[in-house]
């Protein structure tokens, strides 16, 4: 391969990871887990791309180990990293500090129970502290990178009942994917933009997958590594110097029920085929907001990907997207008399969004 070519791979290989290397807010990871305290009564979590040094949800389970009553937590860190043993920290654990393996290697932490070492009444981050340092094997390298995907990664999934993290994003898709095949429980972070993916959209629509409750609109800020290149809009510097980047279309992933999700979406339209055209190309009406779907209709419409935030699955029923339309799983929404793409739903010719297809299933007339 010619130089430059290989040069360019490596850039591309490198900026790809570097994209990957966005660090969760404690605040965020609070506002959203503070709806399923009961659901992990009892249960093994297991943080699968969480360095300790760097993750706020090693922080936030640790520190809450028994206020949430977990049976055990375990961690594995990744040695691909690009940031890998040059870590920030994001926040100073002594006892980590004194017990992790050397440098760069991947390594597991295994929690199974926090005792008040301090006597204080409380357990946090300093009793997590003395238990690292007290404690025999708490903290162990791995064999390999920590590569979610490694076989001694899938052995410490399969003991889990909940995984909860931020997920690189270049690998969502697979991610998700062993998720499902392990039958796991799970609450990940996400972008919005991968509801569109066929490997995801088929378990939004089957009701094995729903956005979580916190995040349904504007930008989350994520903290990135030193030397991570801040040329785009919304980043900031704080004053230590630490670098935090906005990012929009930012959303919980679960399969953990709430109870937000089974409110009705109150709905004050009526349809009238003025107001909701038919598509140029689909056998379905055109809805562009949400917030206007209308009480009384019982045919197929089209909405906007963000419905997913308000979606109830006892009021409607997700029948489709554009992409299954393309790839002709949906004949029935297809109109034949149209000659041009069905790769997207159009209007008076014009090309829309990306939609979903749904129907109410409690049509008021
Ligand atoms: C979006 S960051 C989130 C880090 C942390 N979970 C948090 O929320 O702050 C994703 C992390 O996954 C790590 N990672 C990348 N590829 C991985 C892989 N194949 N297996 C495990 N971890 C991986 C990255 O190094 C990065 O630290």
């Amino acid at each position: 391969m010619a130089k430059s070519s290989a040069d360019n791979r490596n850039l591309r290989q490198a900026r790809k990871a570097k994209k990957d290397e966005f660090y969760t807010q404690l605040a965020d990871i609070e506002k959203e887990l503070k709806h399923y305290k009961d659901q992990f009564r009892g249960k093994i979590v297991y943080c699968n791309c969480d360095d300790p040094y760097e993750s706020n949800f090693f922080k936030y389970f640790a520190s809450n180990f028994n206020a949430l009553g977990l049976k055990k937590l375990i961690t594995t860190s990744y040695s691909g990293s690009p940031v890998a043993g040059k870590q920030l920290p994001l926040f100073e654990i002594e006892g980590l500090k004194e017990i992790k393996p050397k440098d760069a290697e991947a390594h597991r932490i295994e929690i199974n129970e926090v005792p008040d070492f301090n006597k204080d009444g409380a357990i946090d981050l300093k009793d997590i502290e003395q238990l690292l340092k007290h404690t025999a094997n708490v903290c162990a390298p791995l064999k390999g990178n920590g590569d979610f995907r490694s076989e001694e990664c899938i052995e410490l999934l399969k003991q889990a009942d909940i995984v909860c993290t931020n997920p690189p994003f270049s690998l969502f898709r697979e991610y998700v994917a062993q998720l499902v095949e392990y039958d796991k429980k799970f609450l990940i972070i996400g972008n919005l933009n991968a509801i569109t993916y066929k490997e995801i959209f088929p378990l939004i629509k089957e009701n094995k997958m729903w956005l979580g409750v916190s995040i349904h609109s504007g930008d989350r800020e994520f903290r990135v590594p030193d030397d991570y290149p801040l040329n785009a809009a919304g980043y900031r510097v704080d004053k230590e110097g630490n670098k935090y980047i906005r990012v929009k279309g930012v959303r919980w992933f679960t399969n953990l029920d709430y109870k937000e999700r089974h409110e009705e979406l109150t709905l004050y339209k009526k349809y009238t085929p003025e107001e909701y055209p038919k598509y140029d190309n689909y056998n379905a009406i055109e809805v562009s907001k949400t917030s206007d779907i209308p009480m009384d209709y019982d045919g197929v419409m089209g909405v906007p990907i963000s419905f997913l935030d308000k979606h109830n699955p006892d009021q409607f029923e997700i029948v489709g997207s554009d992409y299954e339309i393309k790839q002709g799983l949906l004949p029935e929404l297809v109109n034949n008399t149209w000659e041009g793409k069905i790769d997207r739903g159009y209007l008076n010719g014009k090309r829309l969004y990306s939609r979903l297809f749904i129907r109410n299933k409690k049509v008021k007339k």
